[in-house]
């Protein structure tokens, strides 16, 4: 297993692992983001059996026991398994997440209290990076889940969101709703719910610069139309569904 690493912005590291056994013959890979700073933060914590992998590729940006913030969209293995790994091998390390995962999960999960966010809250990293949290519930799945945008970069980090097949390159401009599309068609790993589609509407709103995505190349170019066209998307969906 090899992690490897890209700066997908000023300061913004995409650490990349590609496991080929899953949904083969095309592979998926699992990404988590590294937001440089006084306070450095991770979003993403990888699998428990990807830690020595991720920690040994952060190891080639910043000594990882200086990481100040964990944090995730929602509470699954690939999101946040390794989180007590990481809280470890950093001792001012600490989970933030939004009041329902804390309340819910990860007062109980994380070996060390977790910050408890409100949505729109801004955790300032220093070295102009600046973090806000945005509550999703739901979107794409889980009730406490959440995302967070780099202000300055204009990066949002859309966990889930576009997850697509394959091994491309680290930051791509080419259409990724297509592949998007193409994924929950296969794994039908979103919640449909009616509200999903103004929910990621809202996100189109921040009109990013970038989404980095958890699974699937980071993309740079017109962001906020490849959100609305995932917002109509999922209101297609639901409608269908609900007919
Ligand atoms: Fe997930
Ligand atoms: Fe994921």
């Amino acid at each position: 297993m090899e992690t490897h690493i890209a700066e997908i912005a000023d300061g913004i590291y995409r650490l990349s692992t590609y496991v080929a056994e899953i949904a083969p013959p095309a592979g998926f890979t699992f990404n988590q983001f590294l937001v440089l700073g006084e306070e450095p933060l991770l979003f993403h914590t990888g699998p428990r059996g990807m830690f020595p992998s991720v920690r040994a590729a952060m190891a080639r940006v910043m000594d990882p026991a200086n990481l100040r913030w964990i944090t995730f969209g929602h509470v699954e293995a690939d999101e946040c398994g390794a989180m007590n790994e990481w809280l470890k091998v950093a001792p001012r390390a600490q989970v933030a997440h939004g009041r329902t995962g804390c309340f819910v999960s990860l007062n109980d999960l994380a070996d060390r209290a977790p910050r408890m966010l409100d949505d729109g809250e801004v955790i300032d990293l220093g070295s102009s990076k600046r973090i806000r949290y945005l509550d999703t519930p739901h979107v794409p799945h889980g009730w406490e889940a959440g995302l967070y945008v780099e202000e300055t970069s204009g990066t949002l980090l859309c966990g889930d969101l576009f997850t697509q097949l394959g091994n491309g390159p680290a930051l791509v401009s080419s259409d990724i709703v297509g592949p998007a599309i193409a994924a929950e068609d296969m794994f039908k790993s979103s919640s449909l719910h009616p509200s999903m589609g103004a929910t990621i509407r809202r996100l189109a709103d921040l009109k990013p610069q970038r989404l980095a995505l958890m699974h699937g190349p980071s993309f740079e170019g017109d962001a906020s139309a490849a959100l609305l066209a995932l917002g109509d998307y999922y209101d297609r969906q639901h409608q269908a569904q609900a007919a």
